[in-house]
């Protein structure tokens, strides 16, 4: 049987205002925008503004932050390095999770559609809540764990050991910036998140697994061996498709599922 859903009375999206701030403009395009507002009562909406691009930057981020320098103030979003370092401008764009900061407006054809990653509360309009992210990144213990004595300088690898973090092409998984494009494309997330730990925090506990510095293997691994954490792990591989970095999460959990069955033989 099929399920069935009941959506909250104000989930239904609805057409929102109308700005047109490109007037006689030649080089104009329209970004159609998601925006709610837990203060007041109304459904989310999607708002509309043609925008003249000839007085904005390339990205999609340079278009939003126009918007609110220009057109309307009162939208809102998060940002902060706009050059795909802090991962803070993740959003759905033209139906894609990615960076807004890295996302050519010209290679979006037609209308921008912008909602927030799918799948998570929302704190307003283009921000999602990311609370029960980082306490899912919280419960990997994302910090190198010893039980031997501190050494007087720093603790050193060989460059092929930290060529596992970080790769031979600067994509291990130490690149990755949380951004959750990954875990919010994953339909085993969407569904499990209250108990799956999604590719974005695995992909962080394969890089504590993979760290030869770290001592506390058994007991990382130890806490990743659950039906739910890892093993809602399907290899459906929106994960590495989705990251805007290119880093590899699928491969992450294969390999941590790989010390996990080489544990038992
Ligand atoms: Fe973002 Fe990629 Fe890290 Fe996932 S793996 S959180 S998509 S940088
Ligand atoms: Fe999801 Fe990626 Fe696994 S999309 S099911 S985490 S391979
Ligand atoms: Fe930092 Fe986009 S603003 S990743």
């Amino acid at each position: 049987m099929m399920a069935k859903f009941t959506l909250p009375k104000n989930s239904k999206v609805k057409k929102g205002q109308k700005f047109d701030a490109a007037e006689g403009a030649s080089n104009k395009k329209k970004f159609k925008v998601y925006r709610w507002d837990p203060e007041n009562e109304d459904n989310p909406r999607l708002d509309e503004y043609d925008i003249n691009l000839d007085e904005c930057g390339p990205m999609v981020l340079d278009a939003i932050i126009h918007i609110k320098d220009k057109v309307d103030s009162t939208l809102t979003f998060r940002r902060s390095c706009r050059e795909g370092i802090c991962g803070s401008c993740a959003m759905n764009i033209d139906g894609r999770n990615t960076l807004a900061c890295l996302k050519p407006i010209n290679e979006v054809k037609g209308d921008v559609k912008i909602t927030p990653l799918p799948h998570m509360p929302v704190v307003k309009d283009l921000v999602p809540d990311l609370t029960h992210a980082y306490a899912q990144y919280e419960s990997v213990e994302p910090w190198m764990k010893t039980d031997s004595p501190a050494p007087t300088k720093e603790r050193l690898q060989s460059p092929e050991d930290a060529e596992k973090l970080n790769g031979d092409d600067g994509k291990g998984p130490a690149a990755c910036i949380l951004c959750f494009c990954c875990s919010t494309s994953c339909p085993s997330y969407w569904w499990n998140s209250d108990k799956f730990l999604g590719p974005a925090i695995l992909l962080n506990a394969w890089r504590w697994l993979t760290d030869t510095r770290d001592e506390a293997k058994g007991e990382r691994l130890d806490q990743l061996e659950d039906p739910f954490k890892l093993y809602r792990c399907h290899t459906i591989m929106n994960c590495t498709n989705a990251c805007p970095k290119d880093l590899n999460p699928a491969k992450s959990i294969g390999e941590i599922k790989k010390l996990l069955v080489e544990r038992h033989t």
